[in-house]
């Protein structure tokens, strides 16, 4: 498999820290020394399918690829308004594709999902051009009023479109049942039949735990996709982690002892847009043209569930 193009958008809002401390008890200082976040993008009176939509739009464009030359469409999202149909049927229709498509929730480490996925369609011989397409708005999931947990997100759309090559030399998932650390709850509609109490519960989580979860999680995939690829970690130029928290990042580049230059981030500009964070950076480095032929890249997540995942892939400049 190799990633022929990339592509992302964002929402029109931009919220700066100095603007959440009109109407929060928190400050600047607090935020950015925590989590390295100034500001995000946030969906104000736009619609997540419109941003996937132009995400996949993008990443086509990238790639030179038609709509209907893709054979499959994977989704990558944890909520959006519709419930069904699903978000990748409503991206087939905006790019006006022809293919079955599909949607995902593996919360932050959903990309990594998505990408095993499509490999092991390829490799099953299913499909050769996939969509894959993380659009999240984890802003309307919090609780506005709660400080601990609103700062952190933003909103945003990342894509590819990837096709048959040698480029993906080790890619693993997982899962831990740590389901109590990060969680959202939604009523459901009422039936006569339900008698039980139940209640919406905006976004929960046990920070502490989850930054510790993520940083141990993110050395075992990086350490283990490398061994498995047969690389040094001294030989991997882009270590391209889910953008939750610079912490996060400084922590694990730290306990890999490598140079911080090798983990970009711009977690800064958007907060942590869960799934959508790996293939945004990836689109900002590929349009600036960070990546060069015969790059090593490592891709590392960690989310709700507690999922991760982690893939090394060599970059082909020439698609
Ligand atoms: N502004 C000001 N003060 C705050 C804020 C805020 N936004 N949020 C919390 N505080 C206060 C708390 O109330 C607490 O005050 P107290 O001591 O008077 O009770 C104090 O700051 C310390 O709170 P902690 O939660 O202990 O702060 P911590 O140093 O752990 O930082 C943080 C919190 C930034 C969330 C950290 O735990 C973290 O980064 N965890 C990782 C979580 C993460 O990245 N989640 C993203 C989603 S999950 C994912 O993508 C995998």
């Amino acid at each position: 498999m190799k990633i022929k193009g990339t592509g992302s958008a964002h929402p029109s809002l931009t919220l700066t820290n100095d603007m959440l401390a009109e109407f929060l008890d928190t400050s600047d200082e607090w935020i950015v020394s925590r989590t390295g976040i100034k500001q995000r993008q946030i969906m104000s009176d736009e619609n997540l399918k419109d941003l996937a939509i132009s995400a996949a739009k993008n990443a086509l464009e990238d790639a030179g690829t038609d709509a209907r030359d893709i054979d499959f469409i994977i989704c990558s999202n944890v909520v959006n308004e519709y419930v069904t149909p699903s978000l990748s049927c409503l991206v087939h229709k905006g790019i006006d594709a022809s293919c079955p498509c599909v949607d995902i929730n593996a919360a932050c480490s959903g990309f990594l999902y998505a990408l095993q996925i499509a490999e092991a369609y390829q490799k099953a011989g299913m499909a050769k051009n996939i969509l894959i397409v993380c659009a999240e708005e984890p802003t309307r999931m919090v609780d506005w009023n709660d400080r601990r947990t609103c700062v952190l997100f933003g909103d945003g759309a990342g894509a590819v479109v990837v096709t048959e090559g040698d480029d993906l030399k080790a890619i693993k998932v997982t899962n831990t049942s740590k389901t109590d650390v990060l969680y959202e709850q939604r009523c459901l509609e009422p039936t006569p039949f339900i008698s039980k109490e139940e209640q919406n519960i905006p976004l929960q989580m046990k920070g502490q735990e989850v930054f510790k979860s993520a940083v141990s999680s993110s050395i075992k995939d990086i350490t283990d996709v490398a061994t498995e690829a047969g690389v040094a970690l001294e030989e991997i130029d882009w270590f391209i982690l889910h953008q939750a928290n610079l912490r996060i990042v400084e922590g694990v580049c730290k306990l890999l002892r490598q140079d911080l230059s090798k983990f970009p981030h711009n977690v800064e500009f958007y907060g942590n847009t869960s799934s959508a964070s790996i293939p945004m950076l990836l689109d900002e480095m590929n349009k600036r043209g960070d990546l060069k032929d015969g790059d090593k890249l490592v891709f590392s997540a960690f989310g709700a569930g507690f999922t991760t995942g982690a893939c090394l892939i060599e970059w082909s400049a020439k698609k």
